[in-house]
């Protein structure tokens, strides 16, 4: 049955964007490079295609600019899609090869409008749709011959998936000037241990700093967005390669973290 998306209960992703885009600095931007080059294996995406499904702040949509590919992206949120527009304002200026939009990864026609690319990129935005395994098909159905799916997906933890649901569903339920309720135990819970280990080692925040080195992403964005992102599903690795090894697409890295976290995998698509 079709999801009614207007009608989920739903996290403001784009306004925790807006608020990430203003501590956005180059080793942020060149951090979203190397993962995209470590996770793809390239060295760069020149010749290639590009889409960014779920774009957010549009950091990996300008790394992938920036790296050679022709970029596409789309959001379902207008605020992340101002967020993307904001950076190609800054980086891309009237960039013919770099196209933003609003759309959902859930609409079939406007799914299949964009045709195929050489690189789909879906990280962390197909378990925030309200109905994932659709989401996941239609992600692949974009993939091009011999082209490459990098999604990542909150791992399935039974018991400790539902607890984080019912967080995230309060958390967007609390009017905004009461979430702190919700977020100030989690970051305790989250980050308390680390924090205090870190500043008996003689290195407060070191954990905390550590976060960026990833993904160029801000630890506190993050943290916004993994208590009130919403709606939440999640899957096990073994499902995800399952569900997508039956559509042509085989695995060429994975990491399965067996935490909270999302598993990150990347496909080739070899028929
Ligand atoms: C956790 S953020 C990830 C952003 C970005 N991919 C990244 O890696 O930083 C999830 C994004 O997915 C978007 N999203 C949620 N449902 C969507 C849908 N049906 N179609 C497209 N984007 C969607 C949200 O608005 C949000 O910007």
């Amino acid at each position: 049955m079709p999801v009614n998306e207007k009608a989920l209960p739903r996290f403001a992703f784009g306004a925790n964007w807006t608020r990430f885009l203003e501590s956005l600095n180059d080793a942020k931007i060149a951090t979203a490079e190397n993962s995209l080059k470590s996770w793809l294996n390239v060295s760069t995406l020149d010749g290639k295609t590009f889409l960014d499904i779920g774009s957010g702040s549009g950091l990996f949509s300008l790394a992938a600019r920036r790296l050679g590919a022709t970029v596409r992206s789309f959001d379902f949120d207008p605020n992340s899609v101002k967020c993307a527009v904001w950076l190609r304002e800054q980086y891309f200026k009237e960039d013919p090869r770099w196209i933003i939009e609003q759309g959902s990864v859930l609409d079939e026609a406007f799914m299949r409008s964009l045709g195929t690319f050489d690189v789909v990129y879906a990280w962390g935005v197909l378990h925030h749709t309200g109905a994932m395994w659709q989401a996941i098909a239609h992600a692949a159905n974009a993939v091009a011959s011999q082209g490459q799916l990098f999604i990542a997906i909150y791992n399935d933890q039974g018991w400790k998936s539902w607890v984080w649901k019912t967080i995230k569903r309060t958390y967007n339920f609390l009017p905004g000037p009461l979430r702190f309720l919700v977020v100030l135990p989690c970051l305790v819970l989250l980050k308390g241990l680390p924090f205090l280990q870190d500043l008996i080692l003689g290195h407060p925040f070191r954990s905390w700093k550590k976060q960026t080195e990833q993904r160029g992403m801000s630890p506190w964005s993050d943290l916004i967005d993994w208590v009130g992102g919403y709606p939440f599903e999640v899957a096990t690795a073994v499902e995800i390669l399952q569900f997508l090894s039956q559509r042509s697409l085989t695995p060429e890295r994975f990491s399965d973290y067996g935490s909270s976290a999302c598993n990150e995998f990347v496909f080739k698509r070899t028929a």
